[in-house]
This record gives structure tokens, sequence and C-alpha cells, in this order.
């Protein structure tokens, strides 16, 4: 999906307007499954490097919500088993599902300096932007 040069354009800028617009946003970025694959390819995101660039499914945040299909808020990333760090300033992430034709393409990811900072704000807003990625990759 992200492979497309058009989609990797229009997703980056919805990393970068997520980044900026919302204050507890500090990491934001795409993930998409990789074929039939078991695992999560890393898409266009803003902000710290990473080095999880593949994610197996069931490894940490992301790898979880690829099997659950559902939202993962997780307020404190330290009380987290299942979880794969990416920066020591993450504090707290949240994982939204991508759904296209009712299946699990991939989701969005962020993670936030802060903790606690998600609400239902942030899944009403993250819900509506994975239905828009959904309609136009
Ligand atoms: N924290 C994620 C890994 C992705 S990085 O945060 C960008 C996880 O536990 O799946």
């Amino acid at each position: 999906f992200a492979s497309n040069i058009e989609n990797e354009g229009k997703l980056q800028k919805t990393c970068q307007l997520l980044h900026d617009e919302v204050s507890h946003y500090n990491w934001v970025g795409f993930y998409f499954t990789n074929g039939d694959k078991q695992e999560l390819m890393l898409g266009p995101y803003v902000g710290a490097e990473t080095d999880h660039t593949i994610i197996p499914f069931g490894k940490g945040i992301c790898g979880q919500v690829a099997v659950s299909n559902e939202t993962f808020v997780v307020p404190d990333v330290s009380k987290q088993d299942n979880y794969l760090s990416c920066s020591i300033d993450t504090k707290s992430e949240i994982v939204v599902p991508i759904f296209k034709n009712g299946k699990n393409i991939g989701q969005i990811d962020i993670d936030s300096h802060e903790i606690n900072p998600f609400t239902k704000k942030d899944e009403d807003l993250l819900n509506y932007v994975c239905k828009k990625v959904s309609e136009v990759i």
C-alpha cells in the first residue's frame, strides 16, 4: 500500500499534520502488513528514527494490534511487557488499526513523551484518519 509513491506522499503529509497539530503526538507513523507474511513494515513516519522497521505479528504493541484488530492504548509503556522501545523519551503509545474491505491492512502508531495523554478524543480523531486513509490508498 505505502509502496505506491502517491500514497506515500499522502501518508507522509498526514503524519506531519498530526505531529504538528497535536502537542502530545511526538512520533507518528504507519505500519502496513507485508503481503501474506505475518509481519508489519514501517511506512511513512515523522519523529525519531526507529530500529523497528519490521515487526512480526504478536510482537510489541503494533504486533498485538495486527492480531487483535483492536485499538491499543498504552498510558504508561513502562508497565507493558510486550513492548518494543523506539526511544527512551516515549512514555505512552496508541495504535489504531486500518481496515480495508474488512481486512486489517495496517495501523497508525503514535508515541507520546507524556504519561497517559490519550483520551476518547484521540481515538475518535485517529479512527477518522484511519478511515480516510483506507479510502484513499
Ligand atoms: N512501540 C512499538 C514499536 C514501534 S516504535 O514505537 C516506532 C511497539 O511496541 O510495537
